[in-house]
């Protein structure tokens, strides 16, 4: 049998964690042959309704956890101890009438002190996969103050971007959401992304076919698409009330098993990685790009032409993404 797997999920008793733990134990994220033992963390505030997810974990038969699977806790600590894959759900969600400043300086405080624990309890070579928002900019923190963590093991989620991404091709083209490939989410986890259909392709009866040949209008392509993409997030809370849950989980999922398992051959996927100066974005910020993934290391797909439109776009984000690493940068001093 398999050593079992450690996976840490902080914020477990939110919105996200709640739809998370259960595919974790039922194998979504990291196959049903893997035996898990989830470490779930939350705020003291939480910790009551953190203990009732546990109880409901127990009652869920379908699962893969090992006995004894589950760690509630609210110990960061007792959370971190032992994880291989770490799912850092947890943040300070932004309130009416805060400052930007405010809630960055909150979320700057907590993935420092999270990225401490991380560094001195979790297993060596720990993957970590940042989700709270801001995604990009808690993750640099994260790195920056865990410095013995390797900063390839460090990313944040754009993998819902993407999966929104591919979501809009697939219903404008009337075609499996598995034939669609190779879309971009380049840059922040924010408004300003930029979804990149130009080296996309979608399988049909006669070959691989580009989407942009396919789709055949440049105005939605360059238009509507793009920024149905960029607003999908808050459209969702104008539909539901709440953010995204359920495909912010199952793209955390997604995220971790192709980064374990590996991209299929001639696919890559949308991952928040430390920047090298790719494609010319500044090195030093986490930046979305298109990466694939093999031996559980990603790299950077490299050699994609890049028209003007792209171009500035590209920019467009990375400069949002120095003014958020500036303003947090401004919160530790
Ligand atoms: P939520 O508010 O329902 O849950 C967050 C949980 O984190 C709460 O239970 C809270 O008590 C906990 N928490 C707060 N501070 C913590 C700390 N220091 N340590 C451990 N736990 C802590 O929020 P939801 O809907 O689950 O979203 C979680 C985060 O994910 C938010 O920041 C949200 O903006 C972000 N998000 C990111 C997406 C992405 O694609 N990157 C997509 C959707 C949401």
């Amino acid at each position: 049998a398999k050593d079992p797997v450690h996976v840490l999920v902080t914020g477990a008793a939110g919105q996200i964690g709640y739809a998370l733990v259960p595919m974790i134990a039922r194998g979504v994220m990291l196959g049903a042959d893997q035996p898990v033992i989830l470490h779930m963390l939350d705020i003291p505030l939480a910790a009551e309704a953190l203990n009732g997810v546990k109880m409901e974990l127990i009652s869920n038969n379908q699962n893969i956890l090992l006995r004894p699977g589950v760690v509630a806790t609210t110990d960061v600590v007792e959370a971190c101890l032992g994880v291989n894959i770490a799912v850092m759900v947890g943040g300070f969600p932004r309130k009416e009438g805060m400052e930007r400043k405010d809630v960055m300086s909150k979320n700057v405080s907590i993935y420092k002190s999270q990225a401490s624990a991380l560094e001195s309890h979790a297993a060596a070579n720990c993957k970590v996969l940042v989700v709270a928002n801001p995604a990009n900019t808690n993750a640099l923190i994260l790195k920056e103050f865990a410095p013995s963590i390797p900063e390839k093991n460090i990313s944040c989620l754009t993998r819902l971007d993407h999966n929104r991404a591919l979501g809009q091709v697939s219903e404008r083209l009337s075609v499996q959401v598995s034939d669609v490939k190779n879309v971009i989410i380049w840059g922040n986890h924010s408004s300003t992304q930029y979804p990149d259909v130009t080296h996309a392709t979608v399988k049909t009866s006669v070959g691989k076919k580009a989407v942009k040949e396919l789709v055949a209008d440049d105005a939605w392509l360059n238009g509507e698409f793009i920024s149905t993409v960029q607003q999908r997030g808050a459209a969702i809370i104008k539909a539901r009330k709440f953010s995204s849950a359920l495909s912010a989980a199952s793209s955390a999922c997604d995220h971790i098993r192709d980064w374990v398992v590996g991209t299929p051959e001639g696919t890559w996927v949308s991952m928040g990685v430390y920047s090298d100066g790719s494609y010319d974005v500044p090195a030093g910020l986490i930046y979305s790009f298109p990466v694939t993934c093999k031996n559980g290391e990603w790299s950077i797909v490299q050699g994609l032409s890049i028209d003007e439109f792209s171009r500035s776009k590209l920019d467009k984000t990375a400069e949002e993404l120095s003014e958020e690493k500036a303003l947090a940068y401004s919160c530790l001093v």
